[in-house]
């Protein structure tokens, strides 16, 4: 029996965020959530923070330490998203506020810190959000980058375009320099862009699969992602909105769903037309250094049958 693979989410809760922290809490033997470190994104820092506390009890997971991280992008405004998660970023389900307490000290010391004191390569990162924590650990401690044993992340966009603008994701949108900071840095990335999570849709007999587990955490479930997904439905005409973030923690489980190729990805960060598209070089027509591993194709029924399954088991 192996170790279970030490992870620290970072994410900005969000039903989808909810999803995959979900999927991490109904996976326990191959999973060690380390951490949960919340970063403004969807909704500012004071929602996301809590939020993150909200699933952690929600699934009986008051053990699990959650940290605040920063409140806005490295060198912009924050741009939030209440219009897809609502007001609260949790929207749906009506769930109580935390009694947990955030853990004293931000984020980005709680990933420098680990990294330091766990064994080099021990560690993954898991990024659901704008990557402005982890941007601003690797600026303060440059060390850190060659002990990180993989960055997943979900973001980005390239035959999907995007989707809070016609260029660019919204987690890379937020925080184009953090990105750039993170594809420039050498960690070794496996990056979720549109292209795969939009062929993974909240269709009507998937999350009746989810319903019927009938927990307190599958019901939640199914009312945030009746409500996260009425909007795509909208926007797309879809049957179910795209679920983005879990993609992240189901590589971690079974990344044979998922198929992808060594790319160069560069990040947009002064074109006001296009800021915070992610350039990918997937026909390799450039010499660039290939920084990521892009995914995207993904079997979509896979993908569900092990949420469905995991979330039995929260
Ligand atoms: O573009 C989708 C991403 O932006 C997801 O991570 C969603 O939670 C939002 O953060
Ligand atoms: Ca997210």
């Amino acid at each position: 029996m192996t170790e279970p693979r030490k992870i620290i989410i970072d994410t900005d809760p969000g039903q989808d965020d909810a999803a995959a922290i979900m999927l991490a809490f109904g996976s326990r033997d191959e999973l060690n959530v380390l951490g949960i470190t919340t970063v403004a994104g969807n909704v500012p820092l004071s929602y996301t923070s809590r939020n993150a506390r909200i699933i952690c009890e929600l699934c009986e997971r008051r053990d699990v330490k959650v940290f605040a991280g920063a409140d806005a992008p490295l060198a912009r405004k924050l741009v939030t998203a209440e219009h897809v998660h609502g007001k609260t970023g949790l929207d749906g389900p009506s769930l109580p506020e935390p009694t947990m307490p955030l853990q004293p000290g931000h984020s980005v010391d709680f990933i420098i810190e680990t990294l330091r004191s766990e064994p080099e390569g021990a560690v993954t990162l898991c990024t659901l959000g704008p990557l402005t924590n982890i941007a601003l650990a690797f600026q303060k401690a440059p060390d850190i980058v060659a002990r990180v044993r993989e960055l997943v992340m979900m973001g980005g966009g390239f035959f999907e375009g995007g989707n809070i603008t016609p260029a660019a994701e919204f987690n890379i949108y937020v925080d184009p320099e953090a990105a750039d900071i993170v594809f420039r840095s050498g960690v070794p990335i496996v990056m979720m862009p549109l292209d795969v999570t939009h062929q993974l849709l909240t269709r009507k007999d998937r999350v009746a699969r989810m319903a019927a587990i009938g927990t307190p955490p599958a019901k939640a479930m199914v009312e945030m992602l009746e409500f996260f997904e009425r909007f795509d439905i909208e926007k797309y005409g879809s049957d179910g909105g795209p679920l983005h973030d879990p993609t992240v923690i189901a590589y971690l489980l079974q990344p044979e769903l998922f198929k992808g190729r060594d790319c160069n990805v560069e990040i947009e960060v002064t074109s006001e037309l296009t800021v915070g598209m992610t350039v990918v070089d997937w026909w390799h027509v450039t010499d660039r250094k290939r920084n990521a591993k892009v995914m995207r194709f993904v079997d979509a029924d896979g993908f569900f049958a092990l949420l469905t399954e995991r979330f039995a088991r929260i």
